[in-house]
């Protein structure tokens, strides 16, 4: 099997959690004994090559972080690029359509809000003429980038078992894939705990932060109801 593997983060390679995670994919793949080629959408200069690629390959696994409980701006600018009728054309003598999965990852840990993300991305397969593989989906992703060493490898380790299926089955539909996730929603007394931190201590350094920065307005303002 081998795969074309997309970074969708606008981060740069350097800074990006999702490129760190994929450091242990692609591990885990290399012990299956598939291959990979990866690319950054953060670096449009390498646009043409995935999409002379995207073409071709038949596999296909974009990772992919949440922003703003959203798909990124730049992936989504990205995709607009690809024509999934010339896909469709470039593929009309192969017995199968090529399977496109994804890995999406979060900073916050709840399974819950990357939910609504992985459905887009399921539409999103047919969308572009692939076959769905999956979805691995993950959350408590923030500090990746601020560890090196062994406190990276806590966060980013278990990847690697993830990345062996990928690269054993070409999707990620397995379940322990599902399971991967953890707590879709956290309970109740952490809930209220996290709830009233942000309430409080959060939404005071937030401000405090706006205010250092000049801001003027109250961090909750609507302009637009008015
Ligand atoms: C602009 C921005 C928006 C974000 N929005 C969310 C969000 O809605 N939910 C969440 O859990 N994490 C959010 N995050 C955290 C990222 O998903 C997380 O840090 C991720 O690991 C970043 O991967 P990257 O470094 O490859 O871009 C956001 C981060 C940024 C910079």
């Amino acid at each position: 099997m081998h795969a074309l593997i997309i970074n969708g983060s606008p981060r740069v390679k350097k800074y990006s959690n999702t490129d760190k995670i994929l450091l242990k994919i692609t591990a885990g793949m290399e012990e299956s004994g598939a291959t990979y080629e990866q690319y950054e959408v953060s670096d449009r200069s390498q646009w043409p090559k995935i999409r002379e690629r995207f073409y071709l390959c038949d596999h296909i696994l974009i990772a992919l972080p949440l922003y703003v409980e959203c798909i990124p701006g730049l992936l989504i600018e990205f995709l607009e690029t690809l024509d999934a009728e010339r896909k469709a054309a470039a593929l009309e003598n192969s017995a199968k359509r090529p399977v496109m999965s994804f890995l999406l990852q979060s900073g916050f840990a709840e399974g819950v809000q990357l939910r609504c993300g992985e459905a887009y991305l399921e539409m999103l397969a047919d969308r572009l003429g692939c076959e769905y593989g999956g979805t691995l989906v993950k959350g408590d992703n923030f500090s990746i980038r601020l560890f090196e060493g062994e406190q990276r490898e806590k966060i980013t380790g278990a990847y690697q078992a993830m990345g062996k299926i990928y690269g054993r089955d070409g999707a990620f539909r397995d379940e322990a894939c599902r399971k991967f996730t953890g707590p879709e929603v956290f309970p109740l007394p952490v809930r209220l705990l996290v709830g009233t931190i942000f309430k409080t201590l959060a939404k005071k350094g937030f401000k405090d932060k706006a205010k250092e920065w000049g801001c003027t307005r109250p961090l909750d303002d609507k302009p637009y109801l008015q």
